[in-house]
């Protein structure tokens, strides 16, 4: 997947940013960890939508920061994100052997490595915030709560868990909520830990982001689970078919295809009336991200 099939509505000038700093990232010169710091970069630098640092990126550039400032912060998403990839794909969680158009991390250098390259990255992650992003202390500290948060039980680690534990209570609410989490809170922090770097005061810009963030990252997973059916690997970058194979509940399971797509629409706009709320003077970079993630192929 390259930059180049991408829909051109998308911000590319913020994804070629992200790309070029993730490539200078070192985790280590030691010769003996040579082989993890490997594993680690074949997964991070093997292509991606880059969506989670793009939105971290653009929400700076909505706020009127330079999206440059960010970087440290939109950097940590996306190995945090890596590293959920690389343990998703695993045998015992999702058993996937493509992943960003290569074979899975586990399948090039062993189950015991890709599980400490997604360690490594997860940890890397918050010494890249903690040492490299400019704040004022309070609010660095605040925007790695709020990371930490939302990568742990109340968020991914904890939406993974009800996911392979099919642990979802019934009904769309039940749904929802796995979503929210596995998902959902990722790509919100992406959003909110740039208003947390910021010190925003206003409430009601703060709730409108929030709720802009959490409908976005709902949409997302909604739109993974269509792709999954209608998708085709060569576009995905990944196996088209996960989800009944291993018999996920899913917006598709749950609903069938077209009540899933109605049901995309509907949050699609609930997104970007959350997001007009936030921006009124408008955000061309976040429009079109959302609108990117409502109607993408891959
Ligand atoms: C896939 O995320 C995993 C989910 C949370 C559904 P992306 O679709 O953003 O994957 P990349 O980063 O583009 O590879
Ligand atoms: C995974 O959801 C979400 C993560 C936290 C990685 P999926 O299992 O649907 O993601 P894909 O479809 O494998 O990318
Ligand atoms: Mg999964
Ligand atoms: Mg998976
Ligand atoms: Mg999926």
């Amino acid at each position: 997947m390259t930059a180049a099939v991408l829909a051109p509505a998308y911000p590319e000038h913020l994804r070629a940013e992200v790309d070029r700093y993730l490539e200078t990232l070192q985790f280590s010169s030691e010769d003996p960890t040579r082989g993890l710091e490997e594993a680690m970069r074949y997964s991070l630098l093997a292509g991606g939508k880059r969506i989670r640092p793009v939105l971290t990126l653009a929400t700076a550039v909505a706020i009127g920061r330079a999206p440059q400032t960010v970087l440290p912060l939109a950097a940590a998403i996306e190995l945090i994100h890596t590293y959920s990839l690389i343990h998703d794909d695993l045998p015992a969680m999702d058993d996937d052997d493509l992943r960003r158009g290569r074979p899975t991390c586990h399948r090039v250098f062993g189950e015991d490595v890709a599980i400490l390259a997604g360690d490594g990255l997860y940890a890397e992650a918050f010494a890249l915030l903690l040492s490299e992003q400019e704040a004022e202390p309070a609010r660095l500290v605040a925007a790695a709560r709020e990371l930490s948060r939302a990568t742990g039980v109340q968020g991914m680690v904890g939406g993974q868990y009800i996911d392979v534990a099919e642990t979802a209570l019934e009904g769309a609410a039940g749904l929802r909520r796995l979503h929210e989490l596995k998902t959902g809170r990722l790509i919100a922090a992406s959003i909110t830990c740039v208003l947390e770097l910021e010190g925003a005061d206003k409430p009601d810009t703060i709730s409108a982001f929030g709720t802009f963030a959490g409908e976005l990252g709902v949409l997302f997973q909604i739109v993974d689970d269509i792709l999954d059916v209608t998708g085709s690997e060569e576009a995905l970058g990944k196996p088209q078919g996960s989800d009944e194979r291993l018999g996920k509940r899913t917006y598709v399971s749950e609903f069938g295809l077209d009540e899933a797509r109605r049901l995309a629409l509907e949050s699609h706009a609930r997104a970007r009336a959350a997001l007009a709320r936030a921006a009124p003077a408008g955000a061309a970079e976040l429009e079109q991200i959302t609108d990117f993630i409502a109607t993408r192929s891959f």
